[in-house]
């Protein structure tokens, strides 16, 4: 038998996004509240150990093909390397990708590239560094750049850049565009999600897919490309004929919930079906309780089983979830 983790949808999780952080380096205002949010305990966080154990069980007992780690931020834990190490040696030839803002990747992806991580996606909304300030409430920008450069020289490739669209953002978009062309970085632009911690987002003034489409035609030639496979959350265009693309990740307006493959571990260690879930289930007291892997894949399964149809957004009386974004891991 095939290992499935399945819905009550019929949809099939194939992609695990592990948080391994709620801390992070930057202060981005979509994502974290400035104050950034309160420390787990560390008897709380899952360890390197237990994140493989997991990862094992993920992959030998519920089916998951690809293995992503996120945060907060995953370079601010001091085992990152072990973590990737061990994970790596508890499912041999899945593919470890991380989601970063690659503050400090230049000193760190040959070790990563040799633990076995595959690839990584940096989240960067702009080139311009006083906009980057305002946008991440820290002065970082070159560290990113440098970062981004270090994945690139260690074969962590293909490196995708995240930007997420605000209105401050919109008009850079054609130079970060045109940045991403020129050191050989794919591109994709997400609409933003109501996953800030101040719940500022609103509907009306959310920049859409539609609308970027209309600033960067005025400086590109894009031609609509489709998908790289089903479930993959960016449609892609490519950029004056080719062979660049840019992506576009419309998660509001052509929200891809119905092809959803994604299942998530938080850094304390529950399994989250969806961003936007509103029940999570605890498997860090099942790993510490003497719970064999068998027991632990069961309780995913039932966490799974529950999962939404989608994250309603659109819907009347939506309420975001309580974690931000940053809590979750994207
Ligand atoms: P690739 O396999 O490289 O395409 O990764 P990915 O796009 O799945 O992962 P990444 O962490 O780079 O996420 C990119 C963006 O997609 C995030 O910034 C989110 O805004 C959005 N996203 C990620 N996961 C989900 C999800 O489950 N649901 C929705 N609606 N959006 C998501
Ligand atoms: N909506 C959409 N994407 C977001 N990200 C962070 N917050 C949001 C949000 N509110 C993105 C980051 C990162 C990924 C993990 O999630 O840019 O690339
Ligand atoms: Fe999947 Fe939920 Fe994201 Fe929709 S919002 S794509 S159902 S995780």
């Amino acid at each position: 038998d095939e290992p499935l983790l399945l819905d009550r949808f019929g949809r099939v999780a194939r992609d695990l996004r592990i948080s391994i952080t709620e801390k992070c380096s930057l202060r981005c205002t979509y994502c974290m509240p400035a104050e950034g949010l309160p420390a787990i305990a560390p008897e709380k966080l899952l360890s390197a150990a237990e994140i493989a154990r997991v990862v094992g069980i993920a992959v030998h007992r519920l089916g998951i093909q690809d293995v992503r780690f996120t945060g907060g931020e995953p370079l601010v834990r001091r085992d990152l390397v072990d973590i990737v190490a061990r994970c790596s040696a508890a499912a041999p030839g899945v593919s470890m990708a991380m989601t970063t803002n690659a503050i400090g990747l230049d000193r760190r992806a040959r070790s990563l590239a040799e633990a076995g991580l595959t690839r990584v996606n940096v989240s960067l909304d702009t080139v311009d560094r006083r906009h980057f300030e305002t946008l991440t409430r820290r002065d970082r920008l070159p560290a990113v750049m440098a970062g981004i450069d270090g994945a690139l020289a260690e074969g962590l490739s293909p490196v995708k850049i995240n930007a997420v669209l605000m209105p401050e953002t919109l008009h850079g978009a054609t130079d970060l565009l045109a940045w991403c062309l020129d050191r050989g970085v794919r591109l994709r632009f997400i609409e933003q999600m109501p996953l800030d911690a101040d719940h500022e987002w609103d509907r009306s003034s959310m920049v859409d897919a539609e609308t970027l489409l209309d600033v960067l035609g005025r400086r590109f030639d894009l031609t609509e490309v489709g998908r790289d496979d089903p479930s993959a959350p960016a449609e892609e265009w490519e950029v004056d004929g080719g062979p660049s693309t840019v992506g576009i990740i419309a998660s509001v307006t052509r929200s891809f919930c119905s092809d959803c493959d994604r299942t998530r571990l938080t850094a304390e260690g529950t399994v989250r079906s969806c961003l936007f879930s509103d029940t999570e289930t605890d498997i860090r007291g099942a790993l510490r309780g003497g719970a064999t892997d068998e027991e632990i894949a069961d309780l995913w399964r039932g966490a799974m089983w529950n999962k939404w149809a989608g994250h309603g957004i659109d819907a009347e009386g939506f309420e975001p979830p309580a974690r931000s974004m940053g809590a979750i891991g994207g």
